[in-house]
C-alpha cells in the first residue's frame, strides 16, 4: 500500500502533465483502491472550455478502465502552496465509487494540508442505493 508521500509524489507527477493552457491551473490526482492499487489523472483542459475534464475525474476512469472499483484514498494536488479541493461535479463522482469515510485529501507537493472526508465534502449526498429505493 502506498504512504501518503509516495501519493503525493505520483499526483505531483500527474499534474505535471496536465494540459491546461487556459487556466493555467494545472492538477494531479492519485487515488488508492481497496486492492492497493494506485491511478492517476490530470486535468485536460478543450478550446471549447465546457468541455474540458478535471484531474479526479480522469483517476477515476482509469480506475474503471483498470477494474477497480472502490477508492479507499485520494490526493489532490493542485499548482499553488494552497490546497485545491475537488470541485462540486468531482465530488459526486468520488462519491460513487467511495464511503462516507474516505478520505480526500488537499495537497500541496510537499505535504498535506487538509483531510476531509467524502462525507464532510459532499453531505447527504445522492448515491447508487439513492436509486430504485420504494
Ligand atoms: N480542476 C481539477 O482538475 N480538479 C480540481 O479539484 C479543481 C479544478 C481543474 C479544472 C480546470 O481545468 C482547472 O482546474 C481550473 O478550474
Amino acid at each position: 500500500m502506498p504512504d501518503i508521500t509516495e501519493l503525493i509524489r505520483m499526483a505531483t507527477a500527474a499534474r505535471d502533465r496536465a494540459h491546461a493552457p487556459y487556466s493555467h491551473h494545472p492538477v494531479g490526482a492519485a487515488l488508492v483502491t481497496d486492492e492497493g492499487d494506485v491511478y492517476t489523472g490530470c486535468n485536460v483542459e478543450n478550446a471549447a472550455y465546457p468541455l474540458g475534464s478535471c484531474a479526479e475525474q480522469s483517476a477515476i476512469a482509469a480506475m474503471v478502465l483498470g477494474g477497480g472499483r472502490a477508492i479507499r484514498e485520494m490526493v489532490v494536488v493542485g499548482p499553488t502552496d494552497g490546497p485545491c479541493t475537488p470541485c462540486g461535479g468531482c465530488r459526486q463522482r468520488i462519491r460513487e465509487f467511495a464511503g462516507p469515510q474516505t478520505r480526500i485529501h488537499a495537497c500541496n507537493e510537499r505535504e498535506v494540508l487538509l483531510t476531509m472526508t467524502l462525507n464532510e465534502l459532499l453531505p447527504e449526498s445522492f448515491g447508487p442505493e439513492n436509486l430504485n429505493q420504494r
